[in-house]
């Protein structure tokens, strides 16, 4: 990424430094928090109105966002969610058609699926793993192809550069949610996609504090996400929340290298278990997608799908003996998780999805890597007795 004198930045520096504008806040280090609502302009004409329109904090979020993710702009929104249905509905029209992988995150898919019938919306669900899924489910009214790759249930990926050109060539808006991957290890707009989406309630944030979601694309498409999506639905990110997604943003570099750094030793190490079955990694060269991964990611995040040997009341038995991993449906923060979305749907279900039963959720938080392998092993020995 290169700034307005053409001088190169890490995605390191941007973290640290980009945006920041020190002279214009008496020289803070840290950028304060505008906790107002609206600007007055009798005085002097600032270009600021009302916080739902601009806010000076969260700018420098969406500024250090849209550099991160290699796009020209970027907007704030209050939640993950309120940033997918924002994009989605900036693209899709009355009675119009969208295709998008079946196992997307659940609420995205009751959206498409559900919510936007009564606009006459129609889906089409595909598997994702080969463009020719998306190729095959194209109809004359499809105005967006909606991606998450990796999938955050089940770990598949979805090829990002020929998705692309397939759209592209056919006039269909793209749009990737990029929450696992973040946009230090995978950049969707610079293989082509239109709009990119996060929950930066995960990695970004990074502290389990905040609620935050954030899309990214052309200055053109995040102007009319200002004035009509984020301005008329609202769902605007709150000043004191853009403050504490700005300081999760100045460690994410580390912090996505401990991630990394725990999740491919423990994906290793529970890929080797003989109480183990099967682990679902895009980091372990047993992926299926292994290639695909390393031609569209430089890393990989600490959310790991794995599936012990044994039965359902052993299963909650490990998950009981854990010591580090607390159980809960979130993922990316400071702190070991474990949920368990193979544990409560049926063999038709994960034969229709492709979810294993018994599939576990893991995310390796910032405890010492030693220490939460051990802490899994401790947990696999005694979930037997
Ligand atoms: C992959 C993915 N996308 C989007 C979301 C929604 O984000 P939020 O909870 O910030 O609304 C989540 C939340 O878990 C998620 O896992």
């Amino acid at each position: 990424m290169r700034d307005e004198q053409g001088k190169p930045h890490t995605k390191e520096d941007i973290c640290a430094h980009w945006a920041d504008e020190y002279d214009r806040h008496l020289g803070a280090i840290v950028t304060p928090i505008y906790q107002t609502s609206l600007f007055t302009r009798k005085t002097m004409n600032h270009g600021y109105t009302y916080t739902r329109v601009a806010n000076p904090t969260t700018e420098v979020v969406e500024r250090k966002i849209a550099a991160l993710e290699e796009g020209e702009a970027a907007r704030c929104f209050s939640s993950g969610m309120a940033a997918i249905t924002a994009a989605l509905m900036s693209v899709l029209e009355k009675d119009s058609h969208v295709v998008c992988p079946l196992n997307v995150y659940a609420p995205t898919k009751a959206f498409l699926e559900s919510y936007m019938a009564k606009f006459g919306v129609e889906v089409t669900f595909v598997s994702g793993e080969d463009v020719a899924d998306f190729e095959r489910a194209l109809r004359p009214n499809t105005k967006a192809i909606y991606l998450e790759t990796p999938l955050s249930n089940v770990f598949t990926l979805q090829d990002l550069r020929a998705i692309a050109t397939l759209a592209r060539s056919r006039g269909i808006v793209t749009i990737a949610d990029n929450t696992w991957a973040t946009p230090l290890y995978q950049n969707p707009i610079a293989c082509g996609i239109d709009l990119v989406v996060h929950s930066a309630t995960k990695y970004m944030g990074g502290h389990s504090d905040i609620l935050a979601g954030v899309v990214v694309g052309s200055e053109a498409a995040m102007e009319g996400l200002t004035h009509r999506e984020r301005g008329m639905f609202g769902a605007a990110m709150d000043p004191h929340q853009a403050w504490l997604l700005l300081r999760g943003l100045r460690t994410l570099p580390v912090r996505m290298r401990q991630h990394q750094e725990s999740a491919l030793a423990i994906a290793a190490f529970l890929e080797a278990h003989p109480q183990v079955e099967r682990v679902l990694y895009p980091g372990l060269p047993s992926h299926p997608q292994y290639e695909l991964g390393r031609s569209q990611m430089s890393g990989y995040s600490g959310l790991i799908g794995f599936v012990p040997k044994g039965s359902k009341e052993q299963v909650q038995r490990f998950i009981k003996r854990l010591e580090l991993f607390q159980e809960g449906p979130s993922w990316g923060g400071f702190e070991s998780l474990i949920n368990s979305p193979g544990l409560w749907i049926d063999e038709a279900t994960s034969r229709a999805t492709g979810m294993p039963l018994n599939l576990l959720r893991i995310s390796l938080g910032l405890e010492h890597t030693g220490s939460l392998m051990d802490d899994l092993d401790r947990a696999l020995a005694q979930m037997n007795s």
